[in-house]
């Protein structure tokens, strides 16, 4: 917890960026969970941070099929969007508990959805949109590895060369 911190994104690249600066702070694995409304920025976050890892496809919203899996630098990456998920329960369907080994990424959209059955967040972000037509980025580190990734992320020219949100 000891890192609650944020910053501005006035554009859709400065979302990117900061995805792919938190890829290149991920020492292993983690959970992430992103925050934030309808069209907030969760998912152009998330291809940042699969671009960040060398992903060079397409990224598209898991919003119909809950989870996108991708195999990134070794790793496995597991993006979900748990917007439409009737109850959280329809995740132990999914795999979930299959998902979360230690070294595997998961970013997940809309975690409130799937509340109880879900690993515990090592990092939270959370993207709201400003009235200029930008958006606030927040963060909060959950546990150790979360504090670690954090440590890591703000030294990237990403974040530390952002406008901080006070
Ligand atoms: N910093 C930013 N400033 C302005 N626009 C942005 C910024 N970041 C992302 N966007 C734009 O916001 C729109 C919605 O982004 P995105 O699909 O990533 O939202 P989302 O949070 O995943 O939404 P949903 O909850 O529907 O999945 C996109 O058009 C994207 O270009
Ligand atoms: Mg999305």
């Amino acid at each position: 917890m000891s890192h609650a911190a944020g910053c501005v994104l006035p554009d859709e690249a400065a979302t990117e960026a900061l995805g792919a600066a938190l890829a290149h702070a991920l020492a292993s694995g983690a959970v992430v969970y992103l925050h934030g409304g309808l069209g907030a920025g969760k998912t152009t976050f998330a291809r940042g941070v699969l671009r960040g890892l060398g992903h060079r496809g397409a990224v598209k919203s898991p919003t119909y099929t809950l989870v996108e899996p991708y195999p990134v630098d070794g790793r496995a990456l597991y993006h979900f969007d748990l917007y439409r998920l009737g109850d959280p329960e329809e995740l132990e369907f999914v795999g979930i508990r299959d998902y979360a080994r230690a070294d595997a990424i998961l970013l997940i959209e809309w975690p409130g959805r799937g509340a109880g059955h879900l690993p515990a967040p090592d990092l939270e972000i959370r993207l709201d949109e400003r009235t200029d037509g930008g958006r606030d980025a927040r963060w909060n580190a959950c546990n150790p590895r979360g504090d670690e990734i954090v440590t890591r992320w703000v030294l990237d020219p990403a974040v530390r060369d952002c406008e901080p949100l006070l």
